[in-house]
């Protein structure tokens, strides 16, 4: 039996770098992974190998709508789709193995293999009970399915299926236009697939700011994606090839099919706690699942924290690692903060769709007195000269103290530019800040700056 001051339980970007920091900061720490790789959902089934396959099938999306307006000639790429998938089990590799890397640096041990806590204090994997002063649970989360719906992750898959199809389908059907469905519905478009994606509210991304909301669906059905909104499926029904889904449509009742080689269900992501034996350990869940924790992650039994995608709150691989280094922190007995209002979130579809903060329609239903900045990539040169003038920056910002309250951006690189957005809400900055920082030229990112003006005395280039 070894003894440690933390074990860390998952090793995804919550429990790896809450492991990582705890080791830097003096602590003996262990870390509890059962996949054959660390680096979790994110590494091996979701951020990462998406982005592999989202990159290669922009660059082919490029050379069909693009290359011959710049001048550059000659037959289009074809798919070598076996290759393709190679390409991004190499990416896999190489990031996975650079956490081992950077275990072995901070001398973690990594306990493979599958853990419950039977009690406070103690960690059970396999036959081996470990002693740990501190638990952190960061066992993430995984795909939930609906009532009718059976995944098989051949023809009826999450998110992980989607990532590794024997072939590429010529129908897919993507049950929920969020941040899944959109991603992997436009990589398959640009590898050829007809896409229909079925989506139960209005509007696709749920909760984003309602002009990108709209802008991004125009952009996204002109690219040839299909939606078909307010419809509730009701069941997925597998045939000799290919599956059959069913949707009511909210407004009338009536019901619709559709026919596909491919289901894709991305209707959301669940706390995945199973096996930790919390229920007799007395940690208390929320009605959805979720750990129970306080301000300190603290969950209700002591010596027992819990981060990432099993606490509530976004289920974003960024804020599972700000919540792994402060809960490290804490634990070391420093003061370890997340500040949740300074959360980005991104879509990495082509535009980039990034946002930080509050929307229009929240801080209208708080009551909140408000401004709007807004310019269009049309006037942003570089964007122009990249073939990529489409978006908008919108800043929102309090109307008397101009302070930035939230920043919604479609357009290129758009994951990126937000940043300045998260650094100046940090810093509390106002608009003007942002308005008064010389920007180089030309970049994106002058487009934040001239929506930032455009809160003040107006934009120059609209
Ligand atoms: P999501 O919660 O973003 O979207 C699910 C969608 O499915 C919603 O729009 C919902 O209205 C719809 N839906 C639910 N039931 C339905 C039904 N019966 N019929 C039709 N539509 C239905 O969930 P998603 O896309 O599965 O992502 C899961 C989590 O993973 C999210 O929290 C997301 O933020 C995270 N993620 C983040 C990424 C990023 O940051 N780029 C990439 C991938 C996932």
């Amino acid at each position: 039996m070894a003894s440690y001051d933390v074990i860390v339980i998952g090793g995804g970007p919550g429990g790896y770098v809450c492991a990582i920091r705890a080791a830097q900061l003096g602590l003996k720490t262990a870390c509890v992974e059962g996949r054959e790789a660390l680096g979790g959902t994110c590494l091996n089934v979701g951020c990462i190998p998406s982005k592999a396959l989202l990159h290669a099938t922009h660059l082919l999306h490029e050379s069909h709508e693009n290359f011959e307006k710049m001048g550059l000639m000659g037959a289009h790429p074809t798919v070598d789709w076996p290759k393709m998938l190679a390409f991004k089990e190499d990416v896999i590799g190489q990031n996975t193995k650079g956490i081992e890397f950077l275990f072995k640096k901070n001398k973690i041990d990594w306990i493979k293999g599958w853990a419950s806590i039977p009690e406070a204090g103690k960690v059970k994997v396999g036959d081996e009970v470990h002693e740990a002063k501190n638990i952190v649970i960061a066992s993430g989360s995984v795909s939930s399915s609906l009532p009718g719906v059976d995944v098989d992750e051949e023809t009826v898959v999450t998110s992980t299926g989607a990532l590794a199809l024997k072939d590429i389908p010529k129908r897919l059907a993507v049950i929920g236009a969020g941040v899944i469905g959109l991603e992997l519905g436009s990589v398959y478009k640009r590898l050829g697939a007809e896409v229909t994606v079925i989506e139960y509210l209005d509007a696709i991304t749920p909760g984003m700011d309602a002009e990108v909301q709209k802008q991004f669906q125009r952009i996204l059905a002109k690219q040839g994606l299909k939606f078909v909104l307010g419809a509730a499926v009701q069941k997925v029904e597998k045939g000799a090839a290919g599956a059959t889904v069913t949707y009511k449509l909210r407004k009338d009742d009536s019901e619709a099919t559709v026919e596909a080689d491919v289901v894709l269900v991305a209707t959301g992501r669940k706390p995945y706690t199973e096996g930790l034996g919390l229920d007799a350990l007395g940690v208390e869940l929320t009605p959805r699942g979720q750990i129970v924790t306080n301000g300190h992650w603290q969950t209700t039994v002591p010596g027992i924290y819990a981060i990432g995608d099993a606490i509530q709150g976004p289920m974003l691989a960024h804020k599972a690692e700000d919540e792994g280094m402060a809960v490290a922190e804490t634990i070391a007995g420093k003061h370890g903060h997340v500040n949740y209002e300074v959360i980005p979130g991104v879509i990495y579809t082509t535009p980039e769709v990034a946002s930080v903060g509050a929307t229009e329609e929240a801080l209208k239903k708080e009551g909140r007195a408000y401004k709007v900045g807004k310019f269009s990539f049309m006037g942003n040169g570089r964007a122009k000269a990249t073939l990529a003038a489409e978006g908008f920056v919108k800043i929102l910002a309090d109307k008397e103290t101009d302070r930035i309250l939230g920043v919604h951006i479609i357009g290129p690189s758009a994951g990126e530019i937000i940043h300045e957005a998260c650094v100046a809400m940090e810093f509390g900055a106002a608009a003007e800040d942002l308005a008064r920082t010389c920007h180089a030229h030309p970049t994106y990112s002058e487009a934040v700056r001239e929506a930032a003006l455009a809160c003040g005395d107006g934009p120059i280039h609209s």
